[in-house]
Formats: C-alpha cells, structure tokens, sequence
C-alpha cells in the first residue's frame, strides 16, 4: 500500500513536470529529496583538479575521496564522435598535442598525455603518476566509477557538435543512469547553451538541468528571465565573483537551485554559504568540505 501510494505520488509529479503545473526546482525535489535546497552540493569541479590534472581517472577518483557529491565532467566530441571529457575544443592547454579536437579520431588523442602539464604549470603539486595520463572518455568515467557516483555534466560547445546530445543521452541510458520514466539523482547536465539544455529536455524531460551563465560585471536577473529558465532547468550556475547576496536570494525565491563556480578559498565558500547558495563547483573539494563541516551544514555524503 505504501508502495503504490509512493507510486501515484512520483506519478503526479512527473506529470506535474511535463504540464508545467509544478516549478522545476520542487519537481525536482519531489522526485529527488537528494536536490532539496536543503543539502548543500559539493561539485568537484573537472574532479579534484586543485590537486591532480583536470579530467583525469586520478582527479576525478580524488574528488570522491574527498566526499564531492558530483564528479564535474566536461564534454567535447572526437572526429570519430567520441565523446570526451576535455573543458577545451583545442587540444593544447591540458595534453601533448594540438588543433581542435573535432579534428582528430578518439584513437589518436588517446595518443596524447594529459597529465605532464599539470606537472609543469604546479610544480607544488606535481607527481610522477601524472605523467602519461589517457585522456578519458566519457564511456570510461562511467565504467570505472558506475552508479555509485553521481555526474555533472557540461555540453561544451555543443554548436560545433552536432548531435552531441542524442550522443550523450544514449551513453546514460545505456548505463542506466537515465531512461524513460526512470528519474535519478545521478546526472545532473549543465550548459552555457539554453538551446542545447532545450534539447536534452525535448528528449527527456527527467532530466535536471542547470543553465550556466557568464558576467562580465555584477550580475543582474529579472524576474522575467528567471521565469523562462524555470521552464526548463532547475537551477543556475554563474561565475561566483559577480553575485551578491540579493542576486543569491532572488534565484532561491524562484525556487531555483544555485551554483556558483569555481570557488576555491575558503572564505569565498563561507561568503556564499552565509548568502544562501544550495552548492558550488570547487577544485578543491576537500576546502569546501572542511567549511561545510565546520558551518554545520547538511550535504548528500551525510554532512551535518
Ligand atoms: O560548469 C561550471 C563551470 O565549470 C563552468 O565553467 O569553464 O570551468 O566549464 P568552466
Ligand atoms: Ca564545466
């Protein structure tokens, strides 16, 4: 009886979802207690990579070491539509190698080390298992880390990829991390792109999204806007030192989750906290973890 009362309960949300009669954000929650405002999300962003080179195996392994709730992964598409986990569209910054990554087969990038560089630009950090790091695939974080984790996941670019999206959504059905009528915690999809988080909803709609924003001087929100990206996602990410306490407050009003990025000194973390933030990406997962234990906050690894 419990059982099917539970039952008509998710049903009504999922449809309160798709009509549009429920917001997001408390459809969201409905569905996943895990996304209340309540706890507070520890995102590693591009995995522990304060520590260890950026969207490796290692950095993300890190991450969860030091109790992030969400592996942060970044997605660009090989020639031989791959998908990868890389932040830039150019090979240069974080590997060996050089040119667009459109441009080369997934066989040749895994070719390339992703991890002496971060030797050279942190010598304070460097370690000799950094050198002659793979670059990972997104098939591959899934299989090594599987559903006992959780992914943030960012469409880079997804106007130079074509298909990225369908792409992307196969991957997690086949992992079981999404699927039809089946909502889950375990994915969470972000972009700078309305119309690439636009599509992963028309594709599936259980889906929660997290529209990314970018400021160039104080950021500012109408009502209006706010309005729009409720129709779609169930929070915002924005560039963490343009916000201010109103601007935290006026997206909670709209009962959307928020998360800053990327917030790596302490006393940025605890200025935000005080402010309201629901989470934030942090290279430094294990920082943000110290200050939500000392600001007694509660968070999905059990925090209190
Ligand atoms: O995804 C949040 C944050 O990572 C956005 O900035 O450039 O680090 O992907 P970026
Ligand atoms: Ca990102």
């Amino acid at each position: 009886m419990k059982g099917l009362l539970r039952n008509v309960l998710m049903s009504a949300a999922l449809v309160g979802i798709c009509s549009g009669v429920v917001g997001h954000a408390q459809a969201a929650e409905q569905i996943n207690p895990s996304l209340t405002p309540n706890k507070i999300l520890n995102v590693a962003h591009r995995g522990a990579s304060g520590h260890a080179p950026e969207h490796t195996l290692l950095s993300y392994e890190l991450g969860q070491q030091m109790k992030g709730d969400y592996i942060e992964v970044d997605l660009q598409m090989t020639k031989d539509g791959e998908l990868i986990a890389m932040h830039d569209e150019t090979l240069d910054r974080t590997t060996n190698g050089t040119g667009l990554v459109k441009n080369y087969t997934l066989k040749e990038i895994k070719q390339l080390d992703t991890g002496s560089w971060f030797n050279e630009t942190y010598p304070q950090y460097a370690k000799d298992e950094y050198v002659g790091l793979k670059v990972p695939t997104l098939e591959e974080v899934i299989e090594k880390f599987g559903k006992g984790a959780r992914y943030y996941i960012e469409t880079k670019s997804p106007e130079v990829y074509p298909g990225m999206e369908e792409k992307l959504l196969e991957i997690l059905d086949e992992y079981k991390l999404t699927g039809p009528n089946v909502p889950s915690n375990k994915v969470i999809i972000q972009s700078f792109s309305p119309e690439s988080l636009k599509k992963v909803h028309s594709l599936n709609p259980y889906i929660p999204l997290v529209q990314l924003l970018w400021y160039d001087g104080p950021a500012t929100i109408t009502d209006a806007e706010l309005e729009v990206y409720k129709t779609y996602s169930i929070g915002l990410g924005m560039n963490f030192n343009t916000i201010d306490e109103a601007y935290v407050q006026k997206v909670r009003e709209h009962g959307l989750l928020i998360h800053p990025y990327t917030v790596n000194e302490k006393s940025d973390m605890r200025k935000l906290l005080d402010w309201g933030v629901t989470g934030m990406f942090t290279n430094f997962p294990d920082r943000l973890q110290e200050v939500l234990r000392e600001a007694n906050k509660i968070t999905l690894k059990g925090n209190r």
